[in-house]
């Protein structure tokens, strides 16, 4: 049997051939974003079921930008620490402070609890990351915001399709960021993207659409003015093409996920994992071990690739602190990441949980 690999994306004819006119076409790409890239806002846009899109060139982007619409300048952002590190840098990034806070152990996602016991006259925002595409429970999150005038800026570089209270993430708070790099369920070379759900959603397009670009505003032909510093986050037209035909299947190969975590929820005999949950877009399958190098190093001689989402940010020597967050320390020692994308086969899916059960 083949190498089974961790995360795979899925490609057809659609994208080939959209591919291959983008390139014949030679608009490449263009910092106003015209082209496929505003037909890809459009889409997503409906898709969500949201006031606003802005397209940028990754999910990194998507957070730094969106951070910058509120002054969190020496304030506090709660986040949780078991997550990639762009959530803290776009904290810092904008001149904030990141809190980082303990996870429920039951879903690896942000515990509000923790939250409200993290808040502080200084804190402004809060962070809470979708784990592996399982909703934070929004609802909880959001009458402490609102007791609080906090801000809710949602990390859904898991989450593409997830749903939350039947609607899909990206619809419900006021700035949700996305991440559509290869691996991720929705996939370009490289992209993300910011939904807006705000009274003010148009003054925050033109603010993003001009920070997205270098700062560049007020374009009539080759005239143009700069009123602010701007980054070079555009997405390009392959990255668009490539997401338009991806979302058309989004949903589908979302299922096939969902069929594939129900498959490994009967299947694997370890009592830690994540749960079954039809909200759940699943772009990570997480399971928890105790003897985790042997256990990775047993499964890659069998040749299934694994991974370890996340070693906790406050551990990495930028973020260094003596603070304790038990529950994310533990699973961070404990969390192992098995192959979950649409590509894989019912005789592979058999041979990982076998092998999962022989070494567990
Ligand atoms: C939780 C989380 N946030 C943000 C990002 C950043 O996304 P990108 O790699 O598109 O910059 C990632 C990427 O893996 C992520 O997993």
């Amino acid at each position: 049997m083949k190498n089974i690999k961790l995360f795979d994306p899925n490609i057809g004819k659609d994208e080939k051939q959209k591919i291959s006119q983008v390139l014949e076409s030679k608009f490449w790409a263009s910092g106003s974003g015209t082209g496929n890239v505003s037909k890809f806002e459009n889409q997503f846009k409906k898709y969500l079921g949201s006031d606003d899109c802005i397209a940028v060139n990754s999910g990194t982007a998507a957070l730094n930008l969106a951070l910058s619409l509120i002054d969190i300048k020496n304030k506090e952002v709660i986040l949780p620490s078991l997550s990639f590190i762009s959530t803290a840098h776009a904290i810092i990034i904008n001149g904030g402070i990141p809190v980082f806070i303990d996870i429920e152990p039951e879903t690896m996602c942000i515990d509000p609890n923790e939250i409200q016991k993290s808040i502080t006259t200084k804190t402004v925002a809060i962070l809470p990351v979708h784990f592996g595409g399982f909703p934070c429970n929004l609802k909880y999150i959001q009458n402490i915001a609102k007791k609080h005038n906090l801000t809710i800026i949602e990390d859904a570089a898991h989450a593409t399709g997830t749903t939350y209270n039947n609607k899909k993430i990206g619809s419900h708070g006021t700035a949700t960021c996305f991440s559509f790099h290869p691996v991720k369920n929705l996939a370009m070379p490289t992209g993300g993207l910011i939904s807006i759900n705000h009274k003010n959603h148009k003054q925050f397009r033109k603010t993003l659409l001009a920070r997205r670009w270098c700062g560049i505003t007020d374009r009539i032909d080759s005239e143009y003015d700069v009123k602010e510093l701007g980054w070079n986050y555009y997405m390009n037209e392959f990255s668009a093409v490539i997401g338009l035909a991806q979302l058309k299947k989004l949903d589908r190969l979302n299922n096939v996920r969902k069929n594939i975590a129900k498959f490994y929820d009967k299947q694997i005999n370890v009592e830690h994992k994540i749960p079954f949950d039809k909200r759940c877009s699943y772009h990570l399958y997480w399971i928890c071990v105790r003897n985790r190098n042997q256990f990775r190093s047993n499964l890659f001689n069998r040749g299934i690739e694994t991974g370890t989402h996340y070693k906790p940010i406050h551990k990495m020597s930028f973020y260094k602190s003596s603070n304790k967050i038990l529950n994310t320390e533990k699973v961070g020692k404990e969390i192992v990441t098995i192959p979950i994308h649409p590509n894989l086969t019912q005789s592979q899916l058999d041979y990982i949980t076998e092998s999962i059960n022989k070494f567990v």
